[in-house]
């Protein structure tokens, strides 16, 4: 699979009128489409956004277009490029766009927890749904996401030594991508994310925020060990 992002927030990328830039230039985001349908050996699919701004809402358009394209699946986070990561999902856009066209349309924005899936799934109808942030320091949520389609909704949380042999691995995978320094640094957001929900974390958090080694690392994730939920 194939796919053109027109979503991407970065300023310096829509400056060049790439990523979101392209929701505000609908004809040049169908010829790139097309282009694309015309010479990938696989299939071509298109992230889109709700919209440049909330005066400009025209996914519905862009749906269309990208679907005459020959485009066979749109992924659309529900939110304006204005609106970069925050404030609400647009769940009427993403419903319009999904009866605009035929082809999938998998949805995006806070899928934090099952419950807001389903929410997704029955406020838009839509075929599937994309996780992002949600899967900051919870992994576990895919594992839920299954459950729930078979009608298990609990959320099960994992056993502290399979989140401990998780962190763990997750460290060392970022030790081994970027370097001890940088993989180290790169890792200490992670730790506040795998953190949420252990009780006293404050010190800990601070200990991992200044960790400079892999062997200071994972003493603060020992640590978080000992902590247990609160
Ligand atoms: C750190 C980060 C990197 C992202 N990178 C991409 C990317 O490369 N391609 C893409 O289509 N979306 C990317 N996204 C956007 C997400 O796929 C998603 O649409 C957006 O975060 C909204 O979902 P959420 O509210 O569940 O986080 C990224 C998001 C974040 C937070």
């Amino acid at each position: 699979m194939l796919e053109l992002n027109a979503a991407c927030p970065v300023t310096k990328v829509v400056k060049r009128g790439e990523g979101a830039g392209l929701l505000k230039e609908p004809p040049r985001l169908y010829r790139l489409l097309k282009t694309l349908v015309d010479v990938s050996p696989v299939p071509v699919t298109v992230k889109i956004r709700t919209g440049w701004d909330d005066k400009s809402i025209n996914a519905v358009e862009v749906a269309r277009l990208a679907e005459d394209a020959g485009i066979k699946a749109i992924f659309i986070h529900g939110r304006t490029r204005q609106q970069g990561y925050g404030g609400s999902i647009s769940y009427g856009t993403i419903r319009d766009v999904k009866q605009a066209v035929t082809i999938p349309i998998i949805a995006s924005g806070n899928i934090f927890s099952t419950r807001l899936a389903s929410h997704m799934f029955l406020e838009t109808g839509c075929d599937g749904v994309a996780v992002a942030r949600g899967a900051f320091g919870n992994p576990w949520i895919f594992r839920d996401l299954l459950r729930s389609e078979k009608g298990l909704h609990d959320e099960q949380k994992p056993e502290m030594d399979e989140v401990a042999r998780v962190m763990r691995k997750h460290l060392d995978s970022s030790i081994e991508e970027h370097g001890e320094r940088i993989g180290v640094i790169n890792f200490r957001k992670f730790f506040i994310w795998y953190s949420r929900g252990f009780s006293n974390v404050a010190p800990l958090r601070r200990g991992a925020l200044s960790a400079k080694t892999p062997q200071e690392m994972h003493l603060m994730i020992d640590r978080l060990m000992g902590k247990g939920r609160s």
